[in-house]
């Protein structure tokens, strides 16, 4: 395959933490810091506009943790992607092992908030990863591939481009256990296989393909050195602007 040369892209997941005022701080902090990457926070609905208008003028890209896959209608406590883009928001994750979990959904209702969001200009974060059991089961492969079939199905190759795919191995996420890079290169590469083979070679070589679940400062540097690693969603670590910052400059200690 001719070398891409694709950007890191680190994403903050604060899941459901943090208010308004602290978000404005964080994000003013943020915004003066140096750093190469491209970089995101995905922050609680209640903090998006005030999060949107912090970093208005850097170049911290704003976005959601989720989106109702309706346009509109009678679906109380349901925030659409145009109440979303509304905030300043420029992205939305989907399909969070936490949601998939706690709140059934499935690649089907994923694919609809793909769908609502590509709509409305929005760009979205989609998380895939296989759970302990199935980890053991030797099924990884198997539930990556499902989730990105389904996930993206009837998207054009040109919209699943846009979209950038979170490998967070469930059994990763706040356990402290971060899979081994043999581990995530070889389901990242993986994944870029099964888009190759349903969007194309190219959509492949340029599709975003982070990883997640219990990336800190310490090991960020040697996950962004894997060649098929573009960057990386933090949960825990993104809380404090120092633990976050750390691990933005550890791409700068990156190979890549
Ligand atoms: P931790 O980094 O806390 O393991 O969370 C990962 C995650 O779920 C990011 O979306």
């Amino acid at each position: 395959m001719a070398h891409v040369h694709r950007p890191k892209v680190i994403v903050g997941n604060w899941k459901m933490h943090k208010g308004i005022a602290e978000a404005r701080s964080f994000v003013t902090g943020l915004a003066l810091s140096h750093f190469t990457s491209l970089v995101g926070l995905a922050v609680p609905y209640t903090c998006l506009s005030a999060a949107a208008e912090a970093a208005r003028g850097s170049a911290i890209m704003i976005g959601a943790q989720n989106v109702s896959d309706n346009e509109d209608g009678p679906f109380t406590g349901e925030i659409s992607s145009k109440m979303l883009k509304d905030t300043g928001a420029t992205f939305a994750i989907v399909g969070h092992s936490e949601r998939r979990q706690h709140f059934h959904e499935d690649d089907t209702l994923v694919n609809n908030k793909i769908k609502r969001l590509i709509e409305s200009g929005l760009r979205p974060l989609m998380c895939i990863g296989e759970t302990l059991e199935q980890h053991q089961d030797g099924k990884s492969h198997q539930v990556l591939h499902a989730q990105l079939i389904n996930g993206f199905r009837g998207l054009t190759p040109g919209q699943v481009e846009h979209i950038i795919v979170a490998y967070e191995p469930v059994w990763a996420i706040g356990t402290g256990k971060t899979a081994s890079p043999e581990t995530v290169e070889a389901a990242h590469a993986y994944c870029r296989k099964v888009i190759a083979s349903a969007w194309g070679k190219d959509t492949a070589e340029h599709i975003i393909i982070q990883y997640g679940g219990s990336v800190k400062a310490d090991n960020a540097a040697a996950l962004l050195a894997l060649s098929d690693v573009d960057g990386l969603l933090v949960g825990g670590a993104s809380l404090a602007l120092e633990s976050f910052t750390k691990i933005l400059h550890a791409q700068e200690h990156s190979k890549s």
